[in-house]
């Protein structure tokens, strides 16, 4: 082959993979045999054979603006044909800009600042730090079941075994109770997970907080939805232990819930400082801590560096997403479809045993399989079936959860009501017998 030159066959793309990646990249594999994707557009993805897919997954929730977006596309092309690349030792107006326009999307009457990082789980841990930092304090209280990304901090988050590594994780790192009214240990019963917030910091702490990160919707958890009440009464318990509130927006920011810009403001509070990533640069490896001035100050004294943090393309790419959402009237958008979503995924709960739950809001639904109502044991074989037949009807979507049973759907903000129709077609076809 000429040097250079892309080879698209199956046996040369599954060959190299299997021979060139280390096992810690090869093994996210989600169907039985390999889906190579070659081109995408707006909601709509194409295999290497030309079959077209109703991509419900938007690359894990990074594609937010739709696939190949000409306005991403042009400013992104734009930069990195005059500059594609300039460390924040040196000043350059792009991240300026979008730093000033994250800032204007946040919560008025509070001075915010923002630390570009090349992706969520840097972002991570430079909140963890940030906090440990202005606090002066260690104990960190996170959920059973969130996910935050695989660095160190990250990973330390993370309350998912399957995403932990048997390594020496870090210290201070209090798992609680997850509010999930599905599956959690209480139930619905919002109070009882409050209360076990007292109790966590009473037995497993130093009584002095450093913080609370939290998903608003737990993402690769399952599309956990945070009850009502909840939040707001537990950042107060955090900051009457000298804490502060970091809210996770890598999955549920950008108007993808479709009431609110940001998760968080379902919950009447304003966090000290939010993380975002995925959907912020519609896939451009870009991330981003947006904190409060004071907070942020804490760190002014030592060097924090990330090497791609503030790259000018994706920060056009990222300015770009901004306009797009407000052009294209994307939040709106992600409410009237996700009602519409919601309703076939309502039809087939009604229609279908082998549906335990429907969860979410706007374009972060999910259903949950069950074997059996009652005893909710989760159908993780039947799942990985359903899952299958999914893509064989030309749907992508996410198998979830700790047991794999969760089929979870975050597309595009673009997607329209007319691939709704679409979408109920295939996945009736998929449940066809369960
Ligand atoms: C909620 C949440 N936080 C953080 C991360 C980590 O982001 P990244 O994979 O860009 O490091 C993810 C990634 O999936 C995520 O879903």
């Amino acid at each position: 082959m000429e040097a250079g030159a892309i080879d698209w066959s199956t046996e040369g793309i599954v060959g190299r993979r299997e021979k060139y990646y280390a096992a810690s990249q090869r093994a996210f594999m989600p169907y039985r045999t390999p889906l190579i994707f070659s081109r995408g557009k707006g909601q709509y993805l194409w295999d290497e054979r030309g079959q077209q897919y109703l991509d419900l997954l938007g690359m894990n929730v990074c594609v937010s603006v739709g696939h190949a977006h000409p306005e991403v596309t042009r400013a992104a092309e734009e930069q990195i044909r005059a500059l594609q690349h300039c460390t924040t030792m040196f000043y350059h107006p792009v991240p300026a800009h979008f730093a000033e326009e994250l800032a204007a999307r946040m919560p008025k009457g509070h001075d915010w600042v923002v630390h570009f990082t090349s992706g969520g789980a840097e972002a991570i841990d430079l909140a963890l730090i940030m906090a440990q930092t202005f606090t002066g304090n260690i104990d960190m209280l996170a959920l059973r079941n969130a996910y935050h990304g695989a660095t160190f901090g990250a990973q330390s988050l993370t309350g998912i075994s399957g995403f932990r590594h048997n390594v020496p994780l870090l210290g201070g790192i209090h798992h609680i109770a997850n509010p999930d009214p599905y599956r959690g240990i209480f139930g619905d019963d919002t109070g009882a997970y409050l209360a076990e917030i007292d109790r966590t910091i009473r037995y497993a702490t130093s009584g002095k907080l450093a913080g609370f990160i939290v998903e608003p919707i737990q993402g690769y958890g399952g599309i956990i939805e945070l009850p009502a009440g909840y939040l707001k009464s537990a950042a107060q318990k955090v900051r009457d232990r000298g804490g502060i509130c970091i809210v996770d927006e890598v999955q549920s920011g950008f108007g993808r819930t479709g009431d609110n810009f940001w998760g968080f403001e379902a919950h009447d509070i304003i966090p000290e400082i939010v993380v975002m990533a995925k959907g912020i640069g519609n896939g451009f490896p870009l991330g981003a801590v947006v904190a409060k001035r004071d907070v942020a100050e804490s760190l002014a004294k030592k060097f924090f560096f990330n090497t791609y943090g503030a790259n000018p393309v994706s920060c056009a790419a990222g300015r770009a997403v901004l306009r797009v959402i407000d052009q294209e009237g994307l939040q709106a958008n992600s409410l009237k479809v996700g009602k519409r979503m919601k309703a076939v995924l309502e039809r087939l709960h009604q229609k279908h045993e082998i549906v335990g739950d429907v969860r979410g809001h706007g374009l972060m639904l999910a259903i949950e399989l069950v074997t059996d109502r009652m005893s909710k044991t989760p159908a993780t074989e039947e799942t990985a079936e359903i899952f299958e037949r999914t893509r064989e009807h030309g749907l992508v979507v996410s198998k979830s959860g700790t047991d794999r049973n969760i089929l979870r759907m975050v597309p595009p903000m673009c997607i329209q009501e007319s691939d709704v129709d679409r979408m109920e077609d295939a996945l009736e076809r998929s449940f066809a017998g369960y």
